[in-house]
């Protein structure tokens, strides 16, 4: 009879407390934000079930426990529950992934519950298969509401990011298009991002499941499916956010950092609107420079005869030379995202023979410093290098002159000082310079 009356409760919860979007009162949303730590005692207890089950095979008081230990995993389960309810009630979550996480967490507890009443007619033998079987069934529930929650909290991609190939492609993934290093997305769009949103939403800090470094994290999207909906920029949750008042506090850049500039928004703004392409160069009602982007695209020598050594090297790095287009004379981008953190100096180096075909640098978060500047001056046909959250200091940045079709170097977060940039002002094509974070950075305007 009270275990009737529990279990309608909650499933009057989610109705109660239906995940709307909204905010709600801050009593929710303190009690929620337990729901993260509150989890991981009904696990623990769970878990434990089966091993003392066992063991009470050996130790007639093991099973006792195991009896007790189950009860109590009930009462934590619906804890849990209720905090994470509120959590997504009161934090105005209202994603599918948040609800599908909802339900499953729901079935769970009752499934738990439901598993305690079948313990009593197991022990004393009425019926012999339903209590494992459900235990069971509540052991594979729990690992798959922990992955959802998982997913919500570090981003979709948290557990298969340094998987085997292999293992990877068993989930489901999307494929983006590559990336023109010349593209708006590349020139205005990241650079946007990389300034004020990276520091919390790449790397280790992935902040709402949102990953903002690269073009295929961005389109992924982070605890919401809809943070870029192409063409439809009041739909794109990532739109929404950086346009709201400004005492908001869903505002984006979150806590008190300054919102984005009327300009960089009209950017992105018009970016989404014409369809968020990761290759376009130009963006109607936009103004580009246009002394640059009338120039003819510089080629790069063929490196078509080089495909088995590219495949190779991109197997034994972990890297990628994605090219740039189907014609070989457009030139390869290096990336080295899922192997940023150990990519090093003498990794870079093992990429001298294809110096001259790399057009795009991605070297943003490895461990490169500044005697990786004489490979880079390898490079002639550099168009963008991206050192961020790197070791540089800018020691050897004159190392760059030579690079005469550099247009965007990205030096945010790296201990670049005033004193290393002079050395590269002989560079007239460089259009975009970041050096957010650094000790090079402009005093801000109060
Ligand atoms: C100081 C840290 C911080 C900075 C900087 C920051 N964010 Fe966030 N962001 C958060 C946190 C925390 C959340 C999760 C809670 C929430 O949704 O408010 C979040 C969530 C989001 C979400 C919702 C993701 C989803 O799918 O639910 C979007 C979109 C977003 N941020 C965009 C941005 C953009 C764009 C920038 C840069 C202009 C930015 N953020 C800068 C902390 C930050």
């Amino acid at each position: 009879m009270l275990v009737s009356a529990i279990v309608f409760l909650l499933l009057a919860l989610p109705w109660t407390f239906a995940p709307d979007g909204q905010t709600h009162a801050s009593w929710q949303q303190f009690l929620g934000r337990f729901h993260p730590l509150a989890v991981h005692l009904p696990i623990g207890l769970l878990l434990l079930v089966p091993v003392l089950e066992i063991g009470g095979r050996i130790r007639p008081s093991l099973r006792e426990a195991a009896g007790f230990v189950l009860g109590c995993a009930a009462i934590c389960s619906i804890g849990a529950v209720v905090l994470g309810i509120l959590l997504a009630h009161g934090g105005g979550f209202a994603k599918e992934a948040v609800r599908g996480h909802m339900w499953a967490g729901l079935i769970l507890t009752i499934a738990v519950i439901t598993c305690t009443l079948l313990r009593s007619s197991w022990i004393t033998g009425q019926s012999s298969f339903l209590y494992p079987v459900v235990l069971l069934a509540v052991l594979a529930l729990t690992a798959w509401t922990g992955h959802q929650g998982g997913a919500l909290t570090y981003g979709k991609t948290y557990l298969t990011e340094f998987a085997p190939t292999f293992i990877k492609q068993l989930g489901p993934h999307k494929t983006y298009p590559s990336v023109d290093p010349v593209s708006v997305y590349v020139t205005r769009i990241q650079p946007i991002l990389d300034s004020n949103c990276i520091t919390c939403h790449s790397g280790a800090k992935v902040k709402g499941g949102l990953q903002l470094d690269t073009y295929a994290h961005l389109m992924d999207g982070g605890s919401s499916d809809e943070d870029i909906v192409a063409s439809h920029p009041e739909k794109s949750l990532l739109f929404t956010r950086i346009t709201l008042p400004t005492d908001h506090p869903k505002l984006m850049p979150s806590e008190g950092k300054p919102p984005l500039t009327p300009k960089d928004i009209a950017w992105i703004r018009a970016w989404i609107q014409q369809g968020a392409s990761p290759s376009s160069t130009t963006l109607v009602g936009m103004e580009l420079k246009p002394a640059h982007t009338d120039d003819p695209i510089p080629q790069v020598g063929d490196y078509s005869g080089l495909t088995s050594q590219i495949e190779q090297i991109e197997s034994t790095l972990g890297i990628k030379l994605d090219r740039v287009s189907a014609r070989a004379a457009d030139g390869l981008v290096l990336r080295t995202i899922g192997v940023s953190q150990k990519f090093s100096d003498a990794d870079l180096a093992k990429l001298e023979p294809f110096a001259p075909y790399i057009v795009d640098a991605e070297l943003g978060h490895t461990r490169v410093t500044d005697n990786s500047f004489a490979i880079l001056a390898k490079m002639s046909h550099l168009r963008a290098i991206h050192l961020e959250e790197t070791p540089i200091d800018g020691r050897n940045l004159k190392q760059l002159t030579s690079l005469s079709e550099l247009r965007y170097l990205n030096l945010s977060s790296t201990k670049v000082t005033k004193q290393a940039l002079n050395d590269i002002t002989p560079l007239k094509t460089l259009q975009h310079i970041y050096t957010y974070n650094t000790p090079a950075a402009p005093v801000p305007v109060p």
